[in-house]
């Protein structure tokens, strides 16, 4: 089962020039972008979603840390999914542990309007979302040590090996994440293309900041809801790797 990354990978705001030498290779990776915006249409339904609840739910993007306490109106673990696609899993998950807040990131606007849609079904309390790039957000608006957790479910293969730089989970990247976990903070992360879960284990075994919870791949944990793509995949025999690794 191999999942065609969300967007095309021509869009001419994608186009890539070589960076400066002095550049650093965590600026060097965050130039190259994980997605590309792809033009789509919202719904009906997620476009009154966005009017009604945007303003609530979904925080601007700003180069400063934020007050998460305050922007939930409650001190709670804080968990960031990135790449939340139509946030199906998000809004599952999050009902399912109202203890907990979710800070779900997207760059593509129906995916933040179809989570907003089911924000509003399920009167759920304990999401807001940021529509911009997770690596952005990650380096200015989460302070270091502050996440109880991070989900990278199912993010873009990007199968062609021209494309590889453009998977998000490399190095410098790993390095970011692991900076802004908790000690003791859990870090998952699912794909169902075999060569990206081979390359998500070696790097995630790399960073010496974080500790595998498992031998090599883990098994699905209970709290990441099966999708209908995914039981699908299944019946096909097709495959879909967890990774579960924990912050020193
Ligand atoms: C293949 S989809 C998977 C969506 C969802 N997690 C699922 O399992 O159905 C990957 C998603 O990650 C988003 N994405 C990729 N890079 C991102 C980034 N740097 N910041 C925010 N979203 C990103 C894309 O827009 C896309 O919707």
């Amino acid at each position: 089962m191999t999942r065609a990354p969300y967007h095309s990978s021509s869009h001419p705001a994608q186009t890539m020039t070589a960076p400066p030498a002095e550049e650093s290779p965590a600026v060097r990776h965050r130039r190259i972008r994980s997605y590309v915006v792809r033009p789509g249409r919202m719904g009906p339904g997620q476009a009154r979603a966005l009017a009604e609840l945007g303003p609530r739910f979904v925080l601007p993007f700003r180069a400063e840390s934020v007050d998460f306490a305050a922007a939930f109106g409650r001190q709670a673990p804080l968990v960031l999914e990135i790449g939340f696609g139509m946030g199906d899993a998000t809004a599952r998950i999050a009902a399912a542990r109202p203890e907990t807040d979710f800070l779900g990131i997207e760059v593509h606007p129906p995916g933040v309007g179809a989570l907003l849609k089911r924000i509003g079904e399920l009167g759920l309390e304990n999401v807001r979302i940021v529509q911009h790039d997770a690596v952005e957000v990650l380096e200015h608006m989460l302070a270091p040590a502050s996440l109880a957790g991070v989900h990278v479910f199912f993010p873009d293969p990007w199968h062609k090996s021209r494309h590889h730089k453009r998977r998000l989970v490399q190095p410098p990247f790993v390095r970011l994440l692991a900076s802004r976990l908790a000690a003791g903070a859990t870090l998952h992360c699912a794909t169902d293309w075999e060569p990206y879960a081979v390359q998500m284990l070696e790097v995630l075994s790399a960073e010496t900041a974080l500790r595998n919870t498992a031998e090599g791949f883990a098994e699905r944990p209970a709290l990441r809801p099966l999708t209908k793509f995914e039981s699908r995949g299944l019946g096909l025999g097709h495959g879909v790797r967890d990774l579960v690794f924990e912050k020193r």
